[in-house]
C-alpha cells in the first residue's frame, strides 16, 4: 500500500519491509534520515565538489569513479576494501549520493557488504530521482553488459531535493524526462497530457512542475513496484521503450545517454503499437512530438540487423521470445509475448515509417 502524507511516499513491502520516500526534502535534512553513528557517503568526484557542504559531519566519504564504464566489480571492490579500512560495520548505514550510477552501486555494495547494512540514497540526478533509486534494483554492469550482476533491495530511504537538479547538465537533465514521459504513457494518460502542456515551464525547471513530475513518476513506479517487486508480471511495463532502447545505447558507443537511447526506444514502441492498431497515429504523433519537443532523438540510424543482434543478447530475452511492451492508447500499456521473428518483421517496418 502506498500511504502519502505531504511529501512522503512509504513503500510497504509484501514481506512487511518499508521503504520511505522523501519528495522536495531538503539535502539540509539528510541528518534526520540516519540513525546510526556510522555513517559512510559514497559518491563520485564531480558531486563531491559541489554538495560535500551538506555531508554529516560526522560521515566518511568514499568516491568512486564516475562513469558507466566504472559500474563494475573493480569498483565495488575497490569500495569495500575501503569500507573495511574505515570500519564500517553492519551498523553502519551507507548512503549513495549521486546520480543513477551511484545509486545501482552503493545499493548493491551495502547489500553485500558483511551480507547487508543500512542504506539510503539523494539521487542528484532526474533519472536517479525517478528512476533508479526507486524500485530495488542494484547491481553493476560485466564486460559491457549492463546490469548483469546485482541484487533485489529496497532502500531505507530516498531523500529527493529538486535544487540538486539545478547543477545538473541540461542535457541529463532531458534524459531523465524520457523516464518521466514514459510513466505518464504507461499508466496514467492524463499524467502524460500535463507533461504535453507544460513542457517549456518543466525544462526551465519551474519549482512546483518539478515536484509535480518527480512526485508523480515516484508514486507510479512505486505503486507498480510493490505489486510485482521480483518483475514476474506488471513490473515488466515499466520497460517501455527500453528492449530496443537499451540495444541503441549498446550500439551507439557512448555517444547516446540512457534516456535519449529510451526516447528512440519509446518511438519505435508506439510505431510498433500503431501498426499492431493499439494506438491511433494521431496518437503516435502526439507522443513523437513531446519527446521531440523535450530536445531528446526520436529517430536512430542503426540499422534493425544490429538492434535485433543486440537484443538477442539482452538478458531479458526468454527463449525465442520477447516479453515486449506496447502502448494501448495513450496512458495504458500491455505485455505481449512475441516472437523474435514476429519483432524483426515489426522493427523493419516501424523503422521504413518513423
Ligand atoms: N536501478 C534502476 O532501477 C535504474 C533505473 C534507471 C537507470 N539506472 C541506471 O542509472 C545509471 C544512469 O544514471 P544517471 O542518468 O543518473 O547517470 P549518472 O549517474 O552517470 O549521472 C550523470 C552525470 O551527472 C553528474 N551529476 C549527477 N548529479 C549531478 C548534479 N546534481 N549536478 C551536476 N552533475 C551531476 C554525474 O557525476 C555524472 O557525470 C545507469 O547506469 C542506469 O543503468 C538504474
Ligand atoms: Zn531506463
Amino acid at each position: 500500500m502506498i500511504k502519502q502524507s505531504n511529501n512522503k511516499l512509504i513503500l510497504k513491502l509484501p514481506d512487511g519491509r518499508e521503504s520511505s520516500i522523501l519528495i522536495g526534502e531538503s539535502i539540509e535534512n539528510l541528518s534526520n534520515c540516519l540513525n546510526s553513528e556510522k555513517v559512510f557517503i559514497l559518491t563520485n568526484p564531480n558531486i563531491s565538489d559541489l554538495y560535500s557542504d551538506y555531508f554529516p559531519k560526522n560521515a566518511k566519504v568514499i568516491t568512486m569513479p564516475a562513469g558507466e564504464a566504472n559500474k563494475n566489480l573493480n569498483t565495488v571492490l575497490d569500495t569495500v576494501r575501503q569500507l573495511i579500512a574505515a570500519e564500517a560495520d553492519r551498523k553502519s548505514v551507507i548512503v549513495g549520493f549521486g546520480g543513477g550510477i551511484v545509486c545501482d552501486m552503493t545499493g548493491f555494495i551495502a547489500s553485500i557488504y558483511m551480507r547487508g547494512t543500512k542504506f539510503g540514497f539523494v539521487p542528484t540526478t532526474l533519472m536517479a530521482q525517478v528512476d533508479a533509486s526507486v524500485g530495488g534494483k542494484n547491481g553493476v554492469n560485466c564486460d559491457g553488459y549492463k546490469n548483469m550482476i546485482g541484487v533485489f533491495n529496497q532502500p531505507d530511504f530516498v531523500l529527493c531535493d529538486p535544487k540538486t537538479l539545478k547543477t545538473l547538465p541540461e542535457r541529463e537533465f532531458k534524459a531523465g524526462m524520457a523516464e518521466v514521459i514514459k510513466c505518464g504513457l504507461i499508466v496514467d494518460g492524463s499524467f502524460f497530457a500535463y507533461i504535453e502542456d507544460n513542457i517549456d515551464a518543466i525544462l526551465k525547471q519551474d519549482k512546483d512542475m518539478i515536484y509535480v513530475i518527480v512526485n508523480k513518476s515516484v508514486e507510479i513506479k512505486a505503486n507498480i513496484v510493490k505489486a510485482d517487486e521480483k518483475e514476474t508480471g506488471e513490473r515488466k511495463k515499466l520497460n517501455l521503450g527500453h528492449t530496443f532502447g537499451h540495444a541503441i545505447e549498446k550500439h551507439s558507443n557512448n555517444t547516446l545517454l540512457h534516456g535519449e537511447a529510451v526516447s528512440v526506444g519509446l518511438v519505435i514502441a508506439a510505431k510498433i503499437s500503431e501498426l499492431l492498431n493499439l494506438i491511433t497515429s494521431e496518437d503516435f504523433v502526439r507522443i513523437k512530438n513531446v519527446l521531440q519537443k523535450t530536445g531528446l532523438p526520436v529517430a536512430t540510424d542503426i540499422s534493425p540487423a544490429n538492434l535485433l543482434e543486440a537484443i538477442g543478447k539482452d538478458k531479458k530475452r526468454e527463449s525465442d521470445a520477447v516479453h515486449f511492451v506496447l502502448n494501448s492508447g495513450i496512458g495504458n500499456s500491455e505485455i505481449r509475448e512475441m516472437s523474435f521473428d514476429k519483432l524483426a518483421i515489426l522493427l523493419k517496418k516501424a523503422l521504413e515509417t518513423l
